[in-house]
């Protein structure tokens, strides 16, 4: 995958640069041609000697060298690169490229770089959370910057906590995907599809509602997959914390009722639908106009059921295609078998929170198929990597 590929690696000033070492080893023993672009703060966490060594190339830091007066062309450096990555990314260098500051090379090629670009933050705990650290992401993000999520675990400053830059071996394997979605072919191009994605809301009053744990990852790495083999796709979303993938059409809603009314209309013009999102299965018979007020004894709250969406979508689907998900915590495949006939799917995703990795919050699932010829089972992938699988199925249905 990476053979004879151009990789320009950015090295910020985090005590995390000493893994760029090894991120520049592995990239070479992959097959790729690795570019180092320093920061001048990168130089003190890790020589220059170190990383021209292993990258086999002299690394980069000036837009000109003093000595002879060379110019370091950020823009062929941007054109040469099949795609940059910053490792590790301090809060300092995300916040200029959130912002468009062009004060050293490797910002002046990432604004000229067309390939796309990935970024492995590292940073301590509270620099991570902070609502300005997570802002310049959510931009990155939205612009198309694939973020390398960082870990958990102990840190520089000896605090524990997220912050850590991810490991060299994952952030070889992201880059690889990366690569691999850049050359994807658009297979599903003309085709429309509906995702429905994340949690709905039912609110109780003006202050509370009822909810559940639903991060919307696994329907936004659907959407996304879609889109990136060509597809049309309408995303009615729950509330979530994810931008919009690219070339993705979002609609935002709260309730189960609000994404019945948009899943149904986004139907009507679709080739196919697969139903991720969770469902509010009940919501309150009434929402009180004003706060409600505590009182000393219990308080009991009538509800009544939400419309099942994808079972209305299953009983006007005709000839189009409908993907369900069950998430199940016991007797999974009778269940999920049971929603695929009630719901006139024509595969289910089953997954169980019996299983580690698979579910709710994480980077990974863990899967097995369910139509009426039988079942398949994955092993534990990324949800990226689930994605990709759940739309060959879907791709190889569609022909
Ligand atoms: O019956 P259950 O909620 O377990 O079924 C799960 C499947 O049905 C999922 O694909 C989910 O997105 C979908 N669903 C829906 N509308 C509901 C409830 C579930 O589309 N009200």
């Amino acid at each position: 995958m990476l053979q004879g590929k151009h990789i320009l690696l950015g090295v910020t000033g985090s005590i995390a640069a000493y893994k760029a070492a090894v991120l520049c080893r592995l990239l070479r023993t992959a097959g790729a041609e690795v570019q180092v672009v320093m920061t001048a703060l990168a130089k003190e966490f890790i020589t220059p000697l170190t990383m021209a060594t292993l990258s086999k190339r002299p690394i980069l830091v000036e837009f000109f060298d003093p000595e002879n007066g060379a110019w370091n062309s950020h823009v062929s450096l941007g054109e040469w690169a099949d795609l940059m990555l910053v490792a590790p990314a301090t809060a300092n260098t995300l916040s200029k490229m959130a912002h468009g500051t062009a004060d050293n090379l490797l910002l002046t090629t990432y604004l000229s770089a067309r390939c796309p670009v990935a970024v492995a933050p590292a940073m301590d705990l509270d620099m991570y959370a902070h609502v300005a650290t997570q802002q310049n992401l959510r931009t990155l993000a939205e612009r198309g910057v694939a973020v390398i999520e960082p870990g958990e675990g102990e840190l520089a400053s000896g605090l524990t906590g997220k912050g850590r830059m991810e490991e060299p071996e994952a952030i070889v394997r992201a880059v690889e995907r990366l690569l691999a979605a850049g050359e994807r072919r658009p297979t599903l191009a003309g085709k429309r599809y509906l995702v429905t994605a994340g949690a709905t809301i039912e609110p109780i009053d003006p202050v509370r509602y009822l909810t559940n744990h639903s991060t919307g990852k696994m329907g936004y790495a659907i959407a996304g997959e879609l889109a990136a083999r060509g597809a049309d796709v309408t995303l009615v979303s729950g509330r979530t914390a994810l931008a919009a993938p690219q070339g993705v059409r979002r609609i935002e809603v709260l309730t189960a009722e609000e994404m019945y009314r948009a899943a149904t209309e986004a139907f009507d013009a679709a080739d196919g639908a697969v139903m991720c999102a969770a469902v509010a299965d009940y919501t309150p018979e009434q929402v009180a106009e004003r706060k409600m007020e505590k009182g000393d004894g219990s308080l009991t709250l009538r509800l009544r059921r939400t419309k099942d969406i994808a079972a209305e979508l299953g009983a006007r689907k005709g000839g189009r295609l409908l993907v369900g998900f069950a998430l199940e915590t016991h007797d999974e495949e009778a269940h999920a078998e049971a929603k695929l006939e009630r719901k006139n799917f024509d595969f289910v995703v089953l997954n169980s929170l019996r299983d580690a990795g698979a579910g709710f919050r994480g980077d990974t699932n863990k899967v097995t198929f369910i139509d009426r010829t039988g079942r398949k089972a994955l092993p534990l992938l990324s949800k990226s990597e689930t994605a990709a699988r759940i739309v060959d199925k879907i791709e190889s249905l569609s022909k």
